[in-house]
């Protein structure tokens, strides 16, 4: 058994038809998929995750008309604001990582205010990927390494090593991986860290992925058998 998986990640998808389906703009959508944010993160706290990572917004996620965007940062700026004290109440540590400077000086102030406040939690590690896309990560890592090192400690560098000039340098890799929504791909989201990732889809749209949900998914997941291409 695998039981209580240390980093569960998810792409948090279907805001958009669960809002159509009740005749409603897409910002609705999203703002009840903030509630679903706030109770898996209640969740995964309670279950004994480490490390909670949610897909927000992808670097493709700017190319959505002006006002979906506008909404969706309106919503995450109030969210990284508002959500402090029950970070702090709940010893849950903050973090937001992507493509950073493409965010506005408002949203960054709010991410570096909410991460240095939370730095000392320990109880969890929310992670918000922001502006984020997995071949962006890589190609960042590999210039950050190219102007690191020198020319022969570039050469000699190891797998484990290229980790560290990630955004996630430091977090573990994703154990179990969750996709809202009944699509079946990975979006340009961990593809580094996902290499041996567990994949869980459910045809749930993200607003109504909650509690019962979460913990069905922790339950499939203690059922697989991890190999990491070894034979047991
Ligand atoms: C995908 O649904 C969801 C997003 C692009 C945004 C995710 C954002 C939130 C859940 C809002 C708040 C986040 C935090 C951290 C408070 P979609 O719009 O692609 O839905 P569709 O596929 O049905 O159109």
């Amino acid at each position: 058994m695998n039981s209580i998986p240390t980093h569960v990640s998810i792409i948090m998808d279907g805001n958009g038809r669960w809002a159509k389906a009740r005749g409603k703009e897409r910002a609705f959508g999203h703002m009840a998929g903030a509630e679903s944010v706030r109770a898996i993160t209640e969740a995964a706290g309670n279950a004994g995750v480490k490390y909670l990572s949610l897909y927000a917004f992808s670097e493709e996620n700017w190319n959505r008309p002006d006002a979906e965007v506008n909404a969706l940062m309106e919503l995450l700026l109030r969210y990284i604001k508002g959500e402090l004290k029950t970070l702090m109440d709940n010893d849950i540590r903050f973090v937001a990582l992507g493509h950073r400077e493409r965010l506005s000086d408002k949203v960054n102030a709010a991410i570096d205010a909410t991460m240095a406040q939370t730095a000392g939690n320990r109880k969890m590690t929310l992670v918000i990927f922001l502006s984020y896309s997995g071949k962006w990560d890589i190609m960042q890592a590999m210039k950050k390494a190219a102007a690191t090192l020198s020319p022969e400690e570039f050469q000699a560098m190891e797998l484990p090593d290229f980790d560290r000039y990630l955004v996630t340098a430091g977090i573990p890799d994703p154990d179990l991986l969750i996709r809202t929504s009944g699509e079946l791909r990975i979006s340009n989201y961990l593809l580094w860290q996902s290499a041996y990732t567990e994949f869980y889809f459910t045809d749930v749209l993200w607003p109504d992925f909650r509690e019962a949900e979460f913990h069905a998914a922790l339950e499939e997941y203690a059922r697989r058998d991890r190999r990491y291409g070894k034979v047991k």
